[in-house]
């Protein structure tokens, strides 16, 4: 388990200003939420740690370990996960085959280690191992997404909407699946989830991100989920359960 921590992080693409000195922190064995409405740069905020885009100031800490110098590999390697947006697998290839692109640069022992542990915890793939990828739904297709990027048994997983086009009750089974990784493995979550109700179900805490600039601390789940609170911090964003 490992501390994630980013400091003072900007971001412009051209001359727009996207973040402007973000900074914060995802304890060890913790599950935070960012949240925050559309174009906000959640995801933004996701590839500058992933190492997919570098900001103009600002670090990004694993521990006491400076991870902003680090290419997005040398990222992996220091236990960096990250679920991208959409989740990616090949579509073309078997759920069996996308697993093994999802470790290709393991070796074979620890290749077989991950893809057994993968299959342990997501049991339903195990019957789907034959099957093309374009041929899942789209909420195996998510897990499948999931599984791969969690072959390696990251310290760290930094999930954008992996629950995203799913129903009501796939989302929900999905973000227990979240909830369960992260107690049993430990693995230190930071989750973007526009299903803003059921994330904080399963979160320690969340963090709002509005416009790029603000961030508003969520610890009490509980106060949040009642009455209009968090839909006036949308402006309006009104979740229909
Ligand atoms: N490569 C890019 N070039 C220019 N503008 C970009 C680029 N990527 C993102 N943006 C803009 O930056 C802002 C933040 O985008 P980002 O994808 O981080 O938002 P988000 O909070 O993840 O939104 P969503 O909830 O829709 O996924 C948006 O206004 C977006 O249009
Ligand atoms: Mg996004």
């Amino acid at each position: 388990m490992h501390e994630l921590k980013i400091e003072n992080i900007h971001v412009a693409y051209g001359k727009k200003a996207v973040l402007r000195g973000i900074s914060l922190t995802v304890k060890k064995g913790e599950i935070v939420a960012l949240i925050g409405p559309n174009g906000a740069g959640k995801s933004t905020l996701l590839k500058v740690i992933a190492g997919f885009l570098k900001p103009s100031h600002g670090q990004v800490w694993l521990d006491s370990n400076d991870l902003t110098p680090l290419a997005t590999h040398e990222r992996v390697g220091q236990g960096i996960a990250y679920f991208m947006q959409g989740g990616k697998v090949f579509h073309n290839l078997t759920v069996a085959e996308n697993l093994e692109m999802g470790s290709a640069t393991l070796s074979a022992l620890e290749r077989e280690n991950g893809i057994t542990a993968v299959l342990e915890f997501f049991t339903n793939l195990k019957n789907l191992l034959d099957r093309r990828a374009g041929l899942l739904s789209g909420g195996e297709r998510q897990v499948l997404a999931l599984a791969m990027v969690l072959i390696r048994r990251p310290q760290v997983l930094l999930a954008d909407e992996p629950s995203v086009g799913l129903s009501p009750k796939l989302v929900h089974q999905l973000l227990e699946k979240i909830h369960e990784l992260n107690r049993t493995w430990g693995t230190t979550i930071l989750l973007v989830e526009q299903n803003i109700r059921e994330a904080l179900n399963i979160v320690h805490r969340a963090i709002a991100l509005i416009n790029g600039t603000a961030i508003a601390e969520i610890d009490e789940a509980a106060r949040w989920l009642q009455g209009n609170a968090l839909e006036k911090l949308f402006f309006g964003r009104i979740e229909h359960d």
